[in-house]
Order: C-alpha cells, then sequence, then structure tokens
C-alpha cells in the first residue's frame, strides 16, 4: 500500500483550547484544510491514517465501522481482545456511542476536556464489539490537539485510534517514528510535529465505584479525586507487576514500550547509582555489549556508556516524559543492546513516568 505523508504544522500552543470554536476556522491554511478534508475521506471510505494528538500519535479508522476496526488491528500487529479509544471532537458526540452518561463522566469533561483524559462508559449498540475488544464498555477521548479535532470532525464524529506504533514497540511521539512503523500499512500519515505530551492519556473507568485509573498519565489521581470530590486510585494489577491479577484494561497486561535490549532501573542515592550504573557498564563493555543510559542533566556527564541521553533536568517531570519514547527509539536505532536508567519519583506525572519505563525494563528495578 502506498502511504501518503503530508504536514500540517500549526502553533497549537498559541490557541488555547477553550478559544476553538469559530477560531479553529482560522488557524489552518485553505491547504491544510484541504488535506484534513481528504483525510476525512479516507476515514469515512473505510481507510486508515495516522494523526497526532497532544499525547502520541493515533492511528484512526471508522470507530463505528467494524472494518475499519479489524483494519487497524492488523496493521498494528495488536490482539484483537484489545479494545480501541474513540475520539471525539465535542462532548455531545458522547452521547451516541455511550447508554449512559453518569454525572462524574460530566464533571471529568469540564474539568479536563479537551485534553488527555479518557473515560470507560458503558457502550451503545452504536458501537460494534469489534472497537470494543468485545467488552460491553467504551473508551472515549476529546484530545485538545487542534489537528486532531479538525480530522475527528472531518472524519465523521467517531474514530477509533490506538497509539500509532507496531504492537509493543514505544507509542510514537514523532511523525518519523510512525514512519517507521506503519509506512506501507495505511492510507495516510499526517505530520503534526512533536507531541506536546509525550506519553499516552489518563484512563480512569467510571463504570466501577469508587472510579478507577487503568492507566496512569498528565492528569493524575489527585486531580481526579479533587474534581470527583472522592479518592481514585489506580487499578492495584498495574502497580503491583507480579500480583497475578489482570488488569482491567486489556492492553496494560501486554509487555510494551519495550526496546530491542535489555532495560534495568537502578534506583538509591544518587552518588550509589552512578556508581552502579557505571559498574555495570563496565562490566557489559568487557563482554562485548553495546551499552546505553537514560541519565539526566546533571549526571549526563558521570557515565560511559556508548548511546547516552538525558530525560532533563533531574525533576522535570513534563521533559522526562517528553523525550522518554524517542529515548526508548533511540536506544534500538542505535543498537544498544544494555541498557539502564536512573529512577523518577513516583509524584504527580511521575506514576505514569515510572510505569512506562518499568514496562519497558520489563519490571527489572534493582534498589541499592
Ligand atoms: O493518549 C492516548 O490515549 C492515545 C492517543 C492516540 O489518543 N491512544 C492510546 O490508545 O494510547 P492505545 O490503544 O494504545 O491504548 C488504549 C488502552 C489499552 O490499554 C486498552 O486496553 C484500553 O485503553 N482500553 C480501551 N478500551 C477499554 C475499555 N472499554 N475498557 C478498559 N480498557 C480499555
Ligand atoms: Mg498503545
Amino acid at each position: 500500500m502506498n502511504t501518503e505523508i503530508v504536514k500540517i504544522e500549526i502553533d497549537n500552543d498559541s490557541v488555547s483550547a477553550s478559544a476553538l470554536g469559530e477560531k479553529g476556522a482560522e488557524i489552518f491554511t485553505d491547504e491544510d484544510k484541504a488535506i484534513i478534508r481528504h483525510a476525512g475521506e479516507i476515514i469515512k471510505n473505510g481507510g486508515l491514517v495516522a494523526f497526532p494528538t497532544e499525547t502520541v500519535y493515533g492511528l484512526g479508522g471508522d470507530a463505528l465501522n467494524p472494518e475499519s476496526s479489524k483494519k487497524i488491528y492488523a496493521a498494528k500487529g495488536r490482539p484483537s481482545d484489545n479494545p480501541l479509544i474513540v475520539h471525539i471532537a465535542e462532548f455531545d458526540a458522547i452521547r451516541k456511542i455511550t447508554s449512559e452518561v453518569p454525572e462524574n463522566a460530566v464533571k471529568l469533561a469540564n474539568a479536563f476536556w479537551p485534553g488527555p483524559l479518557t473515560m470507560i462508559l458503558p457502550k451503545s449498540d452504536a458501537v460494534p464489539k469489534e472497537t470494543t475488544g468485545g467488552l460491553d464498555t467504551v473508551a472515549v477521548r476529546f484530545p485538545s490537539d487542534l489537528v486532531a479535532q479538525e480530522f475527528i470532525r472531518a472524519a465523521g464524529g467517531y474514530v477509533a485510534a490506538p497509539s500509532a506504533n507496531i504492537s509493543g514497540r514505544p507509542s510514537p511521539t514523532e511523525a518519523k517514528y510512525v514512519i517507521q512503523d506503519m509506512d506501507g500499512r495505511i492510507d495516510m500519515i499526517i505530520d503534526g510535529g512533536e507531541n506536546e505530551i509525550g506519553l499516552e492519556s489518563t484512563i480512569v473507568d467510571l463504570t466501577i465505584n469508587p472510579p478507577q485509573v487503568l492507566r496512569p498519565g498528565f492528569i493524575t489521581n489527585e486531580m481526579l479525586s479533587d474534581v470527583l470530590e472522592e479518592k481514585v486510585e489506580t487499578d492495584r494489577a498495574i502497580i503491583e507487576a507480579d500480583s497475578g491479577i489482570a488488569p482491567r484494561a486489556p492492553g496494560m497486561k501486554y509487555r510494551h514500550y519495550a526496546p530491542q535490549g535489555t532495560l534495568t532501573i537502578i534506583e538509591g542515592k544518587r552518588e550509589d547509582v552512578v556508581a552502579e550504573i557505571n559498574r555495570r557498564l563496565a562490566q557489559d563493555k568487557a563482554e562485548g555489549f553495546r551499552t546505553g543510559v537514560i541519565a539526566s542533566d546533571e549526571t549526563i556527564g558521570e557515565y560511559c556508556a556508548d548511546v547516552l541521553k538525558s530525560s532533563g533536568k533531574a525533576g522535570d517531570q513534563f521533559v522526562a516524559a517528553h523525550r522518554l519514547y524517542s529515548i526508548l527509539r533511540s536506544f534500538d536505532d542505535e543498537n544498544a543492546e544494555r541498557m539502564y536508567s536512573e529512577s523518577f519519583a513516583l509524584d504527580g506525572f511521575g506514576a505514569a513516568i515510572m510505569n512506562r519505563l518499568l514496562k519497558a525494563a520489563g519490571h527489572q528495578i534493582i534498589k541499592i
């Protein structure tokens, strides 16, 4: 299949999400609008288009067309019991795809939509089981990225989209990674530059009481608890990897985001971590392995690895999240075989960073 690759670069930051509406029309050039209309037609005709969002790139198809969802699973090489998120571009669209919109969904939408939050709700008959991996619930998200919104509208309002990576690889945060994984497998890729956040949306399950976070993200448990006025906790199955409980988000059970070599997280006092990683690097090198390290700006000068990457200033969670997947992919591109990462604090957005890093490391963490 010949994949069309097109570029639309607008400055999402210059337009506040709330100023959308009428302004939406002015942000795009006529050429951009023609591209997005064309992308929308592809979706309406049952094709697949990768598009930018504020979290990671999505691989979009018509959420209400079972054949489109089947094509998404095939393009990603993804097991078909792993449900897709339905992306909408206005709150009211939620009514067609759900059988009930609880008060909590309205509260969370008012607080966080458009934005990096996905809600699990009971599905309506309009959503085929192919889209929800056979479940009676549907995941719904209203992204804040303006290209995403315009595209969803052009596509008819309901776009099923997993992250646009081959199943098991890190989610793509730049179009070049989408091209690496999807060129030749889908109809079109819209290059909208680097994604702002770089980790997938927070998923909150509103079909259970109290609501539960199934995947941590930029919207934290504290932020959700504040709005819902009750304590929201994370699905235990994803915190205790060895608990043997199945995660409520089917996708969280798969090994994910993993680089091709082995990744080990070393946690402890800064100088101890540096010494321990260097000790391991020396040993790996002696055995002939190519090595890699995820350090911080403060420690990067202290390591002797073949591939050295900084996750930014220590403590800057936003930068660390933004860079994580591209660092993991660059380890593969540069053929690193033995990799180490410093650990990150678990507060705030850190819970999401550590969740993805632990998955990438197959939960290999050494506390010293
Ligand atoms: O930020 C994001 O959410 C990105 C962008 C493209 O919007 N999308 C994304 O989709 O991360 P995906 O398919 O890579 O991850 C969706 C996760 C999977 O773990 C899946 O199992 C879970 O959401 N999920 C989807 N529908 C669900 C449902 N009805 N119940 C429980 N979990 C669900
Ligand atoms: Mg994914």
